[in-house]
């Protein structure tokens, strides 16, 4: 592939930033303050008391802190981008640029007190490598976040998660930018791949399982991007405009449920304003709603060029700069040390931010077990990622039991793909986030017209995860013929489509960070090949390979469709074992598919007149808000509100098995519990994805629990939960709390949020919950 390319276009993206003015791009020595008057006592070569495992976290950084010089503090406060990249004129001095990593970021060490340097990569979907491009280095590209969350199963979120962190500890990474959980009230996002979807108790567990995955090898993640960075047009200065308490009981639920499971060791603050403040400037949500209200012990970093301020950003709770190259001054550098001697930032201050930070490496295992750079172990990384691709790949539709294809046994039987480089591989999301995968990656360049709307969209690189699914499909059915065409002409895919059993045809919408899609529509001719290649044989189905919902006008006239998102390293096998039976489909939409734009809250991504104008985005004032009218009712909820059909609700999919749900009880007063049963009703083994909603007097139906289970044929099984009261609870922002409302909750029990099979009515008595 084109290595060169892709570093372009990667870093290209990392670099859509504020642009410097000149006064500050020029080159800056690395400088901090001036050292102490005194040289700091050597310490023993015996080990040091930190390296007593037996001592707390606190107790273990408590001590370090005492041996540290103000210099060493302000080394750990400050990071530098991964690679040696002379950003902004921006200059390292020589000791650093032979350290870095070659990844997002780097922080260096204090050898003398034996700290470790953080190495950070990328991660959302698997070990980023886009940027260096080292021959030979690899990494298993793991699904889209998206399609993890639609497997509505935690236990491989945490695969998934202790996947990327063995890799990255083999890779020689001790910390993961992972933890994407924004939640999509954007679906025209661009990087709703990297994140889980709409509901906050669904994304909230999915990405706090991952990240314990992660942790549990002993390195850090990060959760991002604290908060309401839900669209890319304008990300850095936009200003995300919403209440308090819709925050609460939304996008700040989902964070905060997924801090409770992953407990992760730092929060990247986000690019955009909050309500007029920028995230990493944000009193109200770094030490009120994080440090203060949910006890966060672990330490904030900076988005990469998010930081706008030295005094503002410390004293309201950012901890590290995470690469100061990326922002428009040096702002935890010299300005940090003058701030702390004029007083308008307190020293305590600085030791708050370096406690957080070295806490935090001792309590994730930073210090005992320090990474050692070895192989991946690709075969059994790849397995994982198998895994994740066939239970989160969602059947959409299956007209006369189309698929599996199991009646395609003759060598006469014609199999005939069509389009989105099915004869080279699979889709992926891009950004910082890319993964160049395992095995012979095609080399692609920026598909003008074809896969991409040339118009809309900025070039890059697009990345395809081998196998192809035209090999892993001849795989299945060696005895079958299997032809691929391209699709680049309608009729002669309409003609080859009248003369074949079977077609599949694969459609690729491809998203990116940095920019939004203008719409859900399928890019390019995308829609009328489809079209008329289903006119031609009814016994067309359709792949869709997409970084979010897409809109699919020709519906009615094709046989079946799957919704594969970017389903990585071994999405190709995935696709290709679910259309011949050989899994069983069990993916779950964590996204509501609308009929058209015109159902959402907002008809058209708020900026995108300025976006696409090539108006400067950035600037001292926000050129726009994005005004949250759904409040805490998004996705779903707002489709509930609005009385609106979708195309596909929140929690739809199907299987080639049925199942039933039934026997719903549900117990109310101080707590909320539900049992229910799920049968496997159908002639084959797979796996049921039930779903319970709960709709508060006066409110709207929300999502309080789930179980996914493999079942037998005819075999059932009796599910019980107690409901997180939050989830019922509306937040009061004068008191400062959840409040349960006395009143009757109806409960909900069904296959998705659209399809309910039983309901029963609790009564709750009023009851309040601390944040
Ligand atoms: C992205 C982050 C990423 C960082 C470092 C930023 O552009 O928003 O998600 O972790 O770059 O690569």
């Amino acid at each position: 592939m084109n290595g060169k390319v892709a570093y372009a276009a990667v870093f290209a993206l990392v670099a859509l930033l504020a642009v410097v003015p000149s006064s500050v791009a020029q080159a800056q020595p690395a400088a901090g303050p001036p050292p102490v008057a005194s040289p700091p006592a050597a310490i023993s070569p015996v080990a040091p008391l930190w390296m007593d495992t037996s001592l707390t976290a606190d107790i273990r950084a408590n001590l370090v802190e005492t041996e540290m010089t103000r210099d060493e503090a302000l080394t750990l406060v400050r990071g530098y981008f991964g690679v040696d990249y002379p950003m902004f004129g921006k200059i390292y001095p020589t000791e650093i640029r032979k350290e870095l990593p070659g990844s997002a970021g780097y922080v260096p060490g204090i050898p003398r007190l034996g700290i470790p340097a953080l190495t950070e990569s990328d991660a959302s979907l698997g070990v980023a490598n886009g940027r260096h491009m080292r021959p030979g280095d690899q990494a298993v590209a793991l699904p889209s976040s998206l399609l993890t969350a639609a497997t509505w199963n935690g236990a491989l979120a945490y695969a998934s998660g202790a996947m990327i962190g063995t890799e990255a500890r083999r890779k020689g990474f001790d910390v993961l930018l992972a933890g994407g959980v924004d939640l999509a009230r954007e679906p025209r996002g661009g990087r709703t791949f990297e994140y889980a979807g709409e509901d906050p108790l669904l994304a909230g567990t999915m990405v706090g399982e991952a990240i314990r995955g992660i942790q549990d090898q002993r390195i850090i993640s990060t959760i991002k991007h604290f908060a309401l960075n839900d669209q890319e047009t304008g990300r850095s200065l936009m200003d995300a405009t919403v209440s308090d308490a819709a925050m609460r009981e939304s996008d700040l639920l989902a964070f905060e449920i997924a801090v409770e499971h992953g407990d992760p060791g730092a929060v990247m603050c986000s690019y955009n304003r909050l309500n007029t403040v920028y995230a990493c400037e944000n009193d109200y949500l770094l030490n009120k709603v994080l440090k203060s209200d949910w006890s966060y012990k672990g330490f904030v970093l900076s988005d990469w060029g998010a930081v706008h301020s030295t005094v503002d950003a410390a004293n309201n709770g950012l901890d590290q700069e995470s690469s100061y190259t990326h922002d428009r001054a040096d702002y935890f550098g010299q300005a940090l040390a003058q701030a702390i001697d004029a007083g308008t930032v307190p020293e305590s201050r600085l030791y708050d931010m370096v406690h957080r930070i070295l806490r935090t490496m001792f309590a994730k295992g930073l210090f005992d077990h320090p990474v050692v750079k070895q192989p991946i172990n690709a075969t059994a990384d790849l397995a994982v990622a198998q895994h994740d691709a066939e239970e989160g790949i969602v059947l959409l539709k299956n007209a006369h039991d189309l698929l599996p294809l199991s009646f395609v046994k003759r060598p006469s039987h014609r199999i005939t793909i069509i389009g989105g480089y099915a004869d080279l591989g699979v889709l992926s999301g891009s950004g910082s986030s890319q993964v160049i995968p395992i095995g012979n990656t095609p080399s692609l360049e920026v598909m003008a017209g074809g896969a991409v709307r040339n118009e809309q969209t900025p070039t890059g690189t697009i990345i395809l995860d081998p196998p192809s699914p035209y090999a892993a499909i001849r795989a299945q059915a060696p005895w079958a013929r299997v032809v691929f065409y391209d699709g680049s002409d309608v009729a002669k895919a309409a003609s080859l489509a009248r003369v074949s059993d079977i077609v599949i045809i694969f459609a690729q919408q491809w998203t990116a960070e940095g920019w939004d899609v203008p719409d859900l529509s399928l890019p390019g001719n995308q829609d009328e090949l489809i079209a008329a290649v289903a006119d031609a044989n009814p016994r067309t189905i359709v792949v869709v390979e997409s970084g979010t919902a897409v809109t699919m006008p020709w519906l009615d006239k094709v046989g079946a469709v799957l919704e594969a998102w970017y389903p990585g390293n071994r999405g190709a096998d995935a696709i290709a074992r679910i259309l011949f039976g050989a899994v069983n489909p069990s993916g779950r939409l964590p996204i509501t598919f609308p009929q058209s734009e015109s159902q959402l809250p907002r008809p058209q991504i708020v900026g995108h007149e300025l976006a696409y104008a090539h108006i400067a985005l950035e600037g001292t004032h926000s050129p726009f808000d994005t005004d949250y009218i759904e409040g805490a009712n998004l996705g779903y909820k707002w489709f509930k509100t609005k009385n609106q059909i979708p195309l596909f609700p929140f929690g739809f999919g199907l299987s080639y098995t049925t199942f039933d749900y039934a026997a719903l009880k549900a117990g109310g007063g101080a707590a909320l519990t539900v049992t229910f049963d799920m049968r496997n009703t159908g002639k084959l083994k797979g796996m049921g994805a039930a779903q319970v909603y709960a709709t508060p007097p006066g409110g709207v139906a929300r999502l309080i629990g789930w179980s996914k289970l493999d079942l037998k044929p005819g075999e059932a099984r009796r599910v019980s939960f107690t409901a997180d009261p939050r989830l019922l609870a509306t937040f009061d922002s004068t008191a400062d709390l959840w409040r349960v409302a006395d009143g009757n909750y109806t409960v909900s029990l069904g296959s998705s949020s659209a399809d309910i099979s039983a309901s029963a009515t609790v009564h709750m008595d009023a009851s309040t919950i601390k944040p």
